[in-house]
């Protein structure tokens, strides 16, 4: 006879750093999840967070990991480490039979990304990246309406500008600007036109001493062509002083859908100097703290078998194709044909564009 038990989720969160945290507290809130296991490579981060929030979850440090494996009663694992450790906690918790969600870029690199997905498939279990925008409110209700509301696509515009800046720490291990913090982005661009870019352009410049320093830079302007003749465009930002700057514009035939910032306080101040609003979100961690809730939602339903990943493997290695056109524009200064940068770089990986005039 099934036991209420039966139906409870058990997780493990690898990683308890800035989004470690929000996922944390978001499977606190989920019915029917347990989070057991907190994992890190500082112990004490992992046990100051179990104390804090009085859980019953035990906090293990990474060489423990086993511990947490070898339990049945564990069936899924976030994974929330620094991008550079993600492969291996990913193909790890898949080896133990585990289901994965994993935090973007799931890899820097695209074979490693289709050994996952490999590894998932062989062992039946979901891998999830967390492509957290797709589930904002605001964003997935101005996809629901292309192209009812637009008409024929014909500009995609995101304003995706960062705050506050991220440490230096943070950006020498992150990949670069593309691949850390554009991926949002291209993937938002793909998922909003449904399609693979032809032609991506991409141009940069380092404001920051310290991020030049490293050999990246921290403004960009990406423009993709799709090929149906639609536009796509990218201007991003490492700091916004005024706050996490996040918009997007999509414009058609028909008319135009526009997602403005969004305000933790809606109220509006008028006095003799004219009108003012509240500041907009400080950090992402508010201001998506809507889509890291819904994706979670999202990744439970898939363990228990009552929905289908939303974000596909072909999704993930796709963006992460279109960050790497994206990386090669940057430093040649030229634009990329993306079919002719793929069967370049990675013939093997050709296929994925199969669909290039159709859906993605
Ligand atoms: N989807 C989003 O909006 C979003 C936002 C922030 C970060 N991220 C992604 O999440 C990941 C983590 O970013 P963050 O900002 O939380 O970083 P962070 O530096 O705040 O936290 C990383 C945590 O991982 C721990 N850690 C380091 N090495 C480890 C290892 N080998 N195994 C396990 N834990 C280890 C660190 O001690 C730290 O607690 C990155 O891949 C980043 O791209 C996504």
């Amino acid at each position: 006879m099934a036991t209420q038990n039966d139906d409870v989720i058990g997780v493990a969160v690898v990683g308890i750093g800035r989004i470690g945290k929000v996922h944390c507290c978001n499977l606190l809130r989920l019915p029917r999840v347990n989070l057991l296991y907190i994992i890190d490579a500082d112990r004490k981060a992992a046990e100051d967070f179990v104390q804090q929030f009085n859980l019953t979850a035990t906090a293990l440090h990474i060489d423990e990991i086993e511990q947490a494996y070898g339990d049945e009663s564990l069936q899924a694992v976030i994974v929330c480490c620094p991008t550079n450790m993600h492969e291996a906690h990913v193909k790890n918790a898949l080896q133990r039979g585990k289901a994965v969600m994993c935090e973007k870029p799931l890899s820097f690199s695209l074979n490693a990304i289709m050994d996952c997905y490999q590894m998932a498939e062989k062992n039946g279990k979901p891998l999830f990246c967390a492509f957290n925008r797709r589930f904002d409110p605001q964003t997935s209700a101005i996809r629901s309406r292309i192209p009812d509301a637009v008409g024929k696509l014909k500009v995609v515009k995101t304003i995706s500008r960062d705050h506050p800046r991220n440490s230096i720490e943070y950006l020498r291990i992150s990949g670069g600007i593309i691949l850390d913090s554009c991926i949002h982005d291209v993937d938002m661009l793909l998922w909003m036109s449904r399609q693979i870019p032809k032609t991506i352009y991409a141009i940069g410049h380092a404001h920051f001493e310290d991020i030049r320093g490293i050999g990246d830079v921290d403004q960009v302007f990406v423009t993709m062509k799709f090929p149906d003749g639609a536009m796509g465009h990218i201007d991003l930002c490492r700091e916004a002083v005024f706050g996490h700057d996040q918009r997007l514009e999509v414009f058609g035939s028909k008319g135009m859908l526009v997602g403005q910032n969004v305000r933790p306080q809606s109220y509006e101040i008028s006095d003799g100097t004219g009108q003012s609003l509240p500041p907009i979100h400080d950090s992402c961690m508010t201001r998506y703290n809507d889509s890291y809730l819904q994706e979670m939602i999202h990744f439970i339903s898939v363990v228990r078998g009552e929905a289908t990943l939303s974000v596909t493997g072909r999704d993930t290695m796709v963006t992460t194709l279109c960050c790497h056109a994206t990386n090669e524009s940057l430093s040649t200064g030229l634009p990329v044909d993306v079919l002719d940068f793929v069967k370049k770089k990675f013939p093997e990986l050709a296929y994925l564009l199969n669909g290039q005039n159709g859906s993605c």
